[in-house]
């Protein structure tokens, strides 16, 4: 598959990762390469990872916890200081090996350590392949609000290296093809039907979806990287899908949702305050309600969990002068950024999800 150009960096897809990689670091003279992995990726994606790299120069391996919970300015401050102690300087480079929170947080780890040190993505999760790795969004959560603290800052290169989902579980899979839909609900309506008609998550034909996919998102960043416009179109879902993932993440009566799982529902509310807003067709909305439960399901919300998800929509980081402004679908293929939506429309949304 052929490299994508980004911003100031690459993409390389699978074997051209690891021989763009040794070039990399033969040419470049780090002082020292830091990976970072965390307890999964450490057993099942670092010796694929070590054995395809044939540079001699020192290599140490940082693990973090697995998992959402453990993406916080704490994890970042144990990964400094195994940094500091095993002598990391500025001249040191980061690989970040992982699914979504290796690679937000790695990220974060290396534009903040001593002003800030080059890195690498090395997606190694569906969702952090055709999302999270690509277009230098890094960062933490604060408390469970998502992805509060952080800054943009691009990769030297990004690998995407397809083998990798061969260890991957279903649920996993089925949250990364979330974001993918998103990519064609906003941008491509093509590409929106070929991917709802893919018949399995592990059909050679998903390698040329995830190019492509990586592509759509790419366009976006190049023409607004620091996501002063068009880049929000990405945010389709994600106003009601955030606040949900939240409020799960710190509620134990209720199931820990994965990132797609709940932009999934945030899809369908906010497809629906579209055909209120901004003219997308009942027959539209009809189709990404019955696509996203055929895959997700329907996650069970009280009318407290709604209060309480609606309450966290103050901490969205489109927000701005107290207003929570959503991107939405004037059709499939076609988003509109900076809509302000009334209370009303929204408690719509979550009566209309959950039937
Ligand atoms: N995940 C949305 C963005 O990168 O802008």
């Amino acid at each position: 598959m052929e490299s994508i150009q980004s911003t100031s960096y690459s993409i390389h897809f699978n074997a051209k990762c690891y021989s763009e990689l040794n070039a990399y670091l033969e040419a470049s003279n780090f002082s020292k390469v830091f990976i970072v992995v965390d307890s999964n990726t450490h057993i099942h994606c670092l010796p694929k990872f070590l054995s395809n790299i044939e540079s001699d120069m020192a290599l140490e391996i940082i693990e973090m916890e697995a998992g959402e919970r453990h993406k916080t300015l704490e994890t970042c401050t144990q990964i400094w200081h195994s940094l500091s102690d095993l002598d990391g300087d500025r001249k040191s480079l980061i690989i970040n090996l992982g699914g979504g929170v290796v690679t937000d947080l790695g990220g974060f780890v290396a534009s903040a350590f001593k002003r800030g040190i080059r890195f690498v993505n090395v997606p190694t999760s569906l969702l952090s392949m055709v999302d999270a790795s690509v277009g230098g969004k890094t960062g933490v959560d604060l408390g469970t609000i998502k992805n509060q603290i952080g800054v943009i800052n691009f990769s030297d290169m990004v690998l995407v290296d397809t083998a990798f989902l061969d260890t991957l579980p279903a649920e996993e899979m089925r949250s990364g093809l979330a974001e993918m839909l998103k990519h064609g609900l906003i941008k491509d309506a093509n590409y929106w039907s070929r991917l709802c008609d893919l018949k399995a998550l592990d059909s050679s034909d998903l390698e040329e979806m995830i190019h492509e996919s990586i592509t759509i998102k790419n366009e976006v960043v190049k023409r607004d990287p620091n996501e002063h416009g068009e880049r929000k179109q990405l945010n389709f879902g994600h106003t009601l899908g955030h606040a949900i993932e939240s409020y799960c993440l710190d509620n134990e009566n209720l199931q820990t949702l994965l990132h797609g799982e709940a932009i999934a529902a945030g899809m369908i509310m906010e497809a629906y305050i579209s055909t209120k807003t901004c003219g997308l067709s009942e027959d539209a909305l009809s189709e990404i309600k019955q696509t996203f439960k055929s895959i997700y399901g329907t996650v069970v919300l009280s009318e407290n969990d709604k209060s309480s998800i609606i309450e966290l929509l103050r901490y969205d980081k489109k927000n701005s002068h107290g207003q929570v402004k959503y991107a939405l679908l004037e059709s499939i293929g076609s988003c509109r950024v900076d809509v302000i939506v009334e209370d009303k429309l929204v408690d719509e949304a979550f009566a209309y999800y959950a039937t």
